[in-house]
């Protein structure tokens, strides 16, 4: 292991998620048995510029795996995209003796420690968001507490849709991805599931609902990813209108995001946050730790970038110059083992939905 960290800063940034206390504290409970000191930056990148920091003990950290939210609280930071800001970030760094950082967050978190590694601040990045839309890792920090929330908060507009013989619409976050809506429509048993990566037959959609009505079925769950823009709310009309059912629409927005972390996300964040750390002390940098096929590994992050604009669909032109023809067919390959997964899940979700 290299010698020359004294210290490294932990920060949390972007939309916050369940599990991110529990990571803050690996890495700081890793960088301190390792004789690293840690600095808690407050509010993501924008502490760095504002030096809004804590040198933090084994204590600073106690009691917190629990905790949802972040404790480093979060921000999505603007002025660290400028010149000046990263400027000041980088001036702060050196003043306070910061030789690395672990950044936890998603998409732009990991753009900020590119920028960061750049200018010769050795940055690794633990995927944190809900969404779960991080291509490079099968999973991130937060993703199963938000579902096993949505699957509360579901079961109980099924126990009242039962009794009412009613149709709940039920909008789940997710950003642009349905990973959440996907995952969460086959454990509520939903009879529609609506994402924006799969086609919606809307017409067979109410064609079903009613044949299921005929049946005697009284209860309707139908999840839509928030990526289906403009969508949900209309649809509920459009089932009550179309079936008769009377159909309540319920968007669960931000509530998804609180919470006590599940053991799942207590867990991952234990074996990235000691990972992130090992990295780092290891001399790497410019990494994202991810799960694969249920080992913890690391992916250089602009690779994971360009890997994630493939699987998006929002390549640049130029975006894959700097990468060998075995790395991209690498990468195609990927995105195709990906993209089949999702469609056999969303088609097991359509076979088992009535
Ligand atoms: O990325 C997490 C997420 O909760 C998304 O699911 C959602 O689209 C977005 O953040 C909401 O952002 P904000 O917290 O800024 O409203």
């Amino acid at each position: 292991m290299s010698m020359k960290f004294r210290r490294i800063g932990v920060l949390t940034s972007g939309g916050d998620a369940p599990g991110m206390n529990a990571a803050v504290r690996a890495v700081t409970r890793t960088a301190i048995a390792h004789g690293v000191e840690v600095m808690g930056i407050y509010e993501g990148y924008k502490g760095l510029i504002n030096e809004n920091m804590k040198l933090f003990g084994d204590r600073d950290v106690s009691n917190i795996i629990n905790l949802g939210g972040t404790i480093l609280y979060s921000d999505r930071c603007l002025e660290f995209k400028t010149e000046e800001g990263m400027r000041k970030a980088i001036e702060t760094c050196r003043k306070n003796m910061i030789d690395g950082i672990v950044a936890i967050g998603g998409d732009g978190t990991f753009r900020g420690a590119t920028d960061l590694t750049a200018r010769g601040i050795p940055t690794i990045g633990i995927p944190g968001t809900i969404d779960n839309d991080i291509t490079s890792t099968d999973y991130s920090i937060g993703f199963d507490t938000a579902m096993n929330t949505v699957i509360q908060m579901v079961d109980r507009l099924r126990d009242t849709c039962e009794s009412h013989a009613r149709c709940n619409v039920v909008e789940v976050m997710g950003r642009n991805a349905g990973y959440i809506a996907l995952e969460t429509g086959i454990a509520v048993g939903a009879t529609a599931i609506v994402l924006r990566e799969c086609p919606f037959d809307e017409a067979a959609a109410l064609e079903k609902i009613k044949a299921l009505k005929a049946t005697g079925k009284r209860n309707f769950i139908v999840i839509v990813a928030e990526g289906v823009e403009n969508y949900s709310e209309g649809f509920a009309k459009k089932i009550q209108a179309e079936t008769g059912i009377e159909t309540k629409f319920a968007r669960l927005a931000h509530v998804v995001r609180g919470g006590s972390p599940t053991l799942r996300d207590r867990l991952m964040a234990a074996r990235m946050g000691e990972e992130a750390v090992n990295l780092l002390l290891d001399g790497k940098s410019n990494l994202v730790v991810c799960e694969r096929d249920s080992k913890i590994v690391a992916m250089d992050i602009t690779y994971g970038q360009m890997l994630d604009r493939m699987y998006k669909g929002t390549l640049k032109d130029g975006d894959l110059d700097r990468f060998s023809e075995a790395e991209i067919e690498d990468m195609k390959a990927f995105c195709k083992m990906r993209s089949d997964w999702f469609d056999k899940l969303y088609q097991v979700a359509n076979t088992i939905s009535n």
